[in-house]
């Protein structure tokens, strides 16, 4: 009998991405072999995305396109996981009576029960019982991995719906995170990311002895061969000076920091209950900047939150002006179920919210082009990833600061090699291989 088969789509942020590396691992490991389409799945999986109405609009068209492929294939299983699953709970099958199984962040592994059961009737799974980082992995680049060090979020952001999907906090053990990054080492890894939601909160739930983010940093840079070591998200609250100077001791932690603003306003920020004024953001960034002078800062940002006025708004284009970053992730203010922001009365006009929106983009695009200048003529290690995608005849890679470049020259991916950057947008680097120096690099 040929092996069975799935297809996993993945929604959200880099932590579904590695828990959806973790259920190809599991999968793989009960027999399965995966599908390039699901039209041709045993087992048709979605990893789901709750943080903004758009992502679950997105799953609910692709959650219907598995319907219908289930109506020709009967025999066919359909999962969904996620943060999305995690916050509609058993709701989910009376919502989508052909849903088999459903299974929140914390459950991942209960996956594999259910798939090795006799059972024919349909289970939910959503206990916060254990970390998808203990399952095998199935890793999408042999040389870049995943590393979840905490699951969970203790902070009460106004807006958000992670907390009640992912639980509290809870990390991992810093003895088992230095032996897995030892072990995906030895299996051709040179670059890690560790995930958390608060990733510079790491350790202090730990018992009998607490553990801090900036220790747990230090003891990766140990390992030989560990090359690059990147992190997300940190909470501007918790980034203390430690970790900054970890940045600035440590050849291995790159030069970037996703440090979230939210919002330049101290009054939102204050409704956002995100715990710190703009002035102590702004201290942060000085922080950084001092012990790090060449970092890359990037962010994320909210417009449009309930009673956000223009006087608001200003002060959130103030900061991104003053403190030009490198990148941001901007989004329109989406109320989610549960969340306290969401019953907030909100009298801003969606027109005006989307105006806001393109105000902002402006800025981060202006001061994100001026900042990027700044590598143009320097040669920089680039850690390459494959062909460019919009020539094929060059390159794509990544510097420390996290800038895709793309760049003439010959290497494979995996490698990291000097590049000389000629050109610079708000997005991208653009460069050449230094062929001679490249002889000599690994
Ligand atoms: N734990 C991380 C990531 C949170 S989700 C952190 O705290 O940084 C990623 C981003 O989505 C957030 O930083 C925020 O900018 C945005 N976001 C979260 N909830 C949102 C909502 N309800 N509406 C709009 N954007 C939201
Ligand atoms: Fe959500 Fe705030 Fe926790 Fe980030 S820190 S996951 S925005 S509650
Ligand atoms: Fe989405 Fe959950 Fe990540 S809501 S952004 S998948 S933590």
């Amino acid at each position: 009998m040929a092996a069975k088969r799935y297809h996993v789509t993945t929604f959200g942020c880099q932590m579904n991405e590695h828990d959806s590396e973790r259920m190809k691992g599991m999968l793989e490991s009960l027999g399965y072999a995966e599908a390039g389409d699901p039209a041709d799945a045993d087992l048709i999986l979605f990893n789901t995305c709750s943080i903004r109405e758009k992502a679950d609009e997105r799953f609910i068209a692709h959650l219907n396109q598995a319907k219908a492929l289930k109506a020709k294939d009967p025999e066919r299983l359909i999962g969904v996981g996620g943060c999305w699953a995690q916050s509609v709970k058993e709701e989910v099958f009376r919502q989508f009576p052909f849903v088999d199984v459903a299974f929140g962040p914390g459950q991942v592994h209960k996956l594999a029960e259910f798939l090795t059961s006799d059972s024919l009737t349909a289970q939910g799974y959503f206990e916060f019982e254990g970390f998808t980082g203990h399952l095998p992995a199935r890793r999408e680049r042999r040389y870049q991995a995943w590393m979840q060090i905490s699951v969970g979020c203790n902070c009460r952001c106004s807006y958000c719906i992670v907390p009640s999907t992912r639980g509290r906090e809870v990390s991992r053990p810093p003895a088992e995170l230095v032996e897995e990054a030892r072990g995906l080492v030895a299996d051709g890894v040179r670059e890690v990311t560790l995930l958390g939601q608060n990733v510079n909160a790491y350790g202090r739930d730990l018992r009998p002895e607490r553990a801090s983010f900036s220790q747990l940093l230090y003891a990766l840079a140990e390992i030989d061969g560990l090359d690059r070591i990147r992190y997300t998200s940190p909470h501007p609250k918790d980034m203390r000076e430690d970790v900054i100077r970890a940045h600035a001791e440590l050849d291995a932690v790159m030069p970037h920091i996703h440090l979230p603003l939210q919002s330049g306003s101290t009054r939102i920020l204050k409704a956002m209950r995100r715990t710190y004024s703009r002035e102590r953001y702004m201290d942060r960034v000085a922080l950084i900047r001092e012990h790090v002078p060449d970092v890359a800062l990037t962010t994320d940002i909210i417009v449009g939150f309930p009673g956000e006025t223009e006087a608001d708004f200003q002060e959130t284009l103030e900061v991104v002006e003053e403190v030009g970053y490198d990148g941001a992730f901007t989004f329109i203010f989406s109320p989610r179920r549960g969340t306290e922001a969401a019953e907030l009365p909100d009298d801003v006009p969606h027109e005006e919210k989307v105006e806001r929106m393109q105000r902002l983009v402006e800025v981060v695009q202006r001061r994100a082009h001026e900042r990027a200048q700044r590598f143009v003529g320097r040669t920089m290690d680039v850690l390459v990833e494959g062909p460019s995608r919009n020539d094929p005849d060059r390159l794509r890679g990544r510097t420390g600061h996290n800038k895709v470049v793309n760049f003439s020259g010959l290497a494979q991916p995996g490698q990291i090699v000097p590049v000389e950057i000629t050109g610079a947008t708000s997005q991208t680097l653009t460069g050449e291989m230094s062929l001679l120096s490249a002889l000599a690099t690994s």
